[in-house]
């Protein structure tokens, strides 16, 4: 039934495969042939993974993804590097979902960042440092000429990175650890608060074999990626922000100073401004109380697979009300530190439209034009980026130390330590006046 299935993908795979350049005469043994025979002297450790595979079973040998171009030891530049539309001609069900969540939209969100511009290239089209994880996203024909022309080659493909080359093994993304690789560190430890909580031990446990198999535990997976979709989204999502504002009024004025901070509100008029769009646009925030709700829904269908509605619905409203408390600290913040702008006692760095705190330049990495920016600055952007998130993040996630010391504890922490740094910056302003 799969062999006859393939068979027929096949079939449609052949126009698209002359469409694309390659010739297409001997895709048959020959050629396939030697691509394997040379490589296993070359490059031995991706034949032997590619021959543990499903696709060396269904003999889709290197050429259906890398053309036949190239067939000497010298002209390895000729071979293609696949992008998502290759894998496309025989799995358009995963590209297709995979288009439409939100790791499509890794790549471009990078990009759309102003701060993406003033970072080394290494970091970002050569896939190292932001690009390695944000890699995530299909490409379009012009990002990549971008790419190339600023001469990288590689990190053209999606795919690859939960189910890596050339196993290609649906196994291994099943494997909480495939997302462990970017879902860590600094703003979105998820990796971490989740394997050190009870959901993660009880999946160690049960890996170790002191569970039965069919123990009840969810992974990742299980709540982000349900019954094999590729489309991921949640319903906060990065950030924690969402439109229409909160009912609640104290929380409807945190959160417009917020979006300020983002930019996406202008801090002087509180008018949407461009970056409105931009985000939206890119699927960075829900826009909608469906939209938010949607997802809030599904997911308490995935708890309800374990738990009772009311119980996973209760944690879920406590995780809303702890972003609630987060953003009243955040907002008392970046009051503070938009005073001093006003007050002329920081100066506005050259690259921001305003004298406000512009959280979107992921200040802490400095360089550039951004060697201006105050310390009061830098402790800012870390309350918001590094203990808002783990803040609420933590408490989704089921983790009380990430959820209070790493996330709250911290917070209020970091607002003490900007009223005295402000109230010190204050007092040196009036001292050098005089
Ligand atoms: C005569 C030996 C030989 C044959 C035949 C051969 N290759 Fe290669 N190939 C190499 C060597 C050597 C390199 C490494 C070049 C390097 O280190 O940059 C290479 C590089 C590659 C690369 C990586 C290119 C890059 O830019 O990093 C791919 C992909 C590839 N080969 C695929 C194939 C495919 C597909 C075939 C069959 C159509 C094939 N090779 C046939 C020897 C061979
Ligand atoms: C199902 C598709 C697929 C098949 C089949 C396949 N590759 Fe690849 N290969 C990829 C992808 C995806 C990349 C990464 C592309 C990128 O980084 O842009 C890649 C990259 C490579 C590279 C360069 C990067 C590196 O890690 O060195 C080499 C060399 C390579 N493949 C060799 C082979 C050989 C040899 C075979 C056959 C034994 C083969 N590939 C079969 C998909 C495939
Ligand atoms: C020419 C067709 C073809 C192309 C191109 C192709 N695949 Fe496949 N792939 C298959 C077939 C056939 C299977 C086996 C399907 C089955 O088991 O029902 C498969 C299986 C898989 C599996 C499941 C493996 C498992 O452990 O069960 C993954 C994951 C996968 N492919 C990923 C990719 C990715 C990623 C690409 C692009 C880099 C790609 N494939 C390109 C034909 C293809
Ligand atoms: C270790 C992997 C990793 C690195 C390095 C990384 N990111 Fe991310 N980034 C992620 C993950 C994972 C998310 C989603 C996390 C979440 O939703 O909690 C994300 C989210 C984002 C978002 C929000 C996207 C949206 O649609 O909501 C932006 C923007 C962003 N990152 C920019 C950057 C920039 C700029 C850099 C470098 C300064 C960077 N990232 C470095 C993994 C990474
Ligand atoms: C974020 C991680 C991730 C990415 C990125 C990813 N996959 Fe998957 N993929 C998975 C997981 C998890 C499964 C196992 C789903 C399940 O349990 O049924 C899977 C399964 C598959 C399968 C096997 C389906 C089956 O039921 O046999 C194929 C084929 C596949 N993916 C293709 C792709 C293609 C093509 C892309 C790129 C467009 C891609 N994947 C990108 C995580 C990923
Ligand atoms: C028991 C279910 C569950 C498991 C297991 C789980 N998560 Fe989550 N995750 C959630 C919930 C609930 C949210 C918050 C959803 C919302 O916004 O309402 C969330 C949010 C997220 C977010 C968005 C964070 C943000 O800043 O808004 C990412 C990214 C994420 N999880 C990744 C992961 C990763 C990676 C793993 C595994 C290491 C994991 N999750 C394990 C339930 C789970
Ligand atoms: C190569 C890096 C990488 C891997 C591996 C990866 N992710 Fe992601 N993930 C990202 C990035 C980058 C984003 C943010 C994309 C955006 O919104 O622009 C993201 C976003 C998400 C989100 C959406 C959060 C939101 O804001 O709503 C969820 C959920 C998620 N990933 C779950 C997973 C799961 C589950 C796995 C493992 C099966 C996984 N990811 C593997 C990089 C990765
Ligand atoms: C696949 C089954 C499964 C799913 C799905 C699941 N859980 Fe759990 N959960 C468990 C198990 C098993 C435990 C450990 C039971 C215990 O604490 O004694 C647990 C523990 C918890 C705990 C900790 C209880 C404590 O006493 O410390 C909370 C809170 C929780 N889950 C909330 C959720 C939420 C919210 C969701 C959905 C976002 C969810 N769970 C999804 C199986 C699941």
């Amino acid at each position: 039934m799969k062999r006859a299935l393939w068979k027929s993908c096949f079939l449609l795979t052949i126009p698209t495969v002359l469409l694309l350049g390659f010739a297409v005469t001997p895709l048959w043994a020959d050629d396939a042939d030697a691509c394997i025979s040379c490589h296993e002297k070359s490059t031995p450790g991706q034949v032997k993974d590619w021959r543990s595979s499903r696709h060396a079973e269904m003999e889709i040998s290197c050429i259906y993804c890398h053309g036949d171009n190239h067939t000497t030891a010298e002209d390895g530049k000729l071979a293609q590097m696949p992008d998502e539309h290759v894998c496309k001609m025989c799995h358009e069900e995963q590209f297709e979902s995979f288009a439409k969540g939100k790791h499509n939209f890794g790549w471009r969100a990078l990009n759309a960042l102003p701060i993406t511009h003033v970072e080394p290239d290494e970091l970002m089209e050569g896939g190292s440092g932001c690009g390695g994880c944000h890699n995530m996203g299909i490409k379009s024909e012009e990002e990549k000429k971008e790419r190339l022309a600023k001469g990288y080659r590689y990190q053209t493909n999606s795919c690859d990175e939960c189910h890596t080359r050339h196993s290609f093994s649906k196994k291994e993304a099943q494997d909480p650890r495939a997302c462990q690789q970017c879902h860590m560190g600094y703003d979105h430890p998820q990796w971490e608060m989740w394997s050190s909580a009870k959901h993660g031990t009880r999946w160690f446990a049960k890996e170790a074999g002191r569970l039965p198999e069919d123990a009840a535990v969810p992974t990742c997976q299980t709540c982000h990626l349900p019954n094999g979709t590729h489309e991921n989204r949640t319903a906060w999502g990065f950030f924690g922000v969402r439109l229409p504002l909160p009912e609640d009024k104290q929380w409807a004025a945190d959160r417009v100073t917020i979006l300020k901070a983002l930019g996406v509100l202008s801090p002087e008029t509180g008018e949407p401004t461009d970056r409105l769009e931009m985000v939206t646009s890119l699927d960075m925030i829900r826009s909608t109380q469906e939209a938010w709700q949607t997802e809030r829904d599904k997911m308490i269908q995935t708890c309800s697979g374990c738990h009772s509605k009311s119980y996973a619905t209760s944690r879920l409203e406590m995780g809303d009300s702890m972003l609630q408390k987060a953003d009243r600290v955040m907002a008392q913040a970046i009051e503070i530190v938009a005073g001093l702008y006003k007050d002329g006692i920081i100066k506005k760095p050259e690259a921001y439209a305003f004298a406000y705190p512009d959280f979107l330049y992921y200040m802490q990495t400095g360089g550039g034009d951004m060697e201006n920016l105050s310390n009061i600055d830098q402790t800012l952007f870390e309350l918001f980026m590094k203990h808002r998130m783990r803040t609420y993040q933590g408490q989704f996630h089921v983790n009380p130390d990430y959820a209070y010391w790493y996330g709250w504890a911290m917070m209020t922490q970091g607002l003490g330590k900007i009223q005295a740094e402000a109230k010190k910056l204050r007092t040196l302003h009036e001292l050098t006046k005089k």
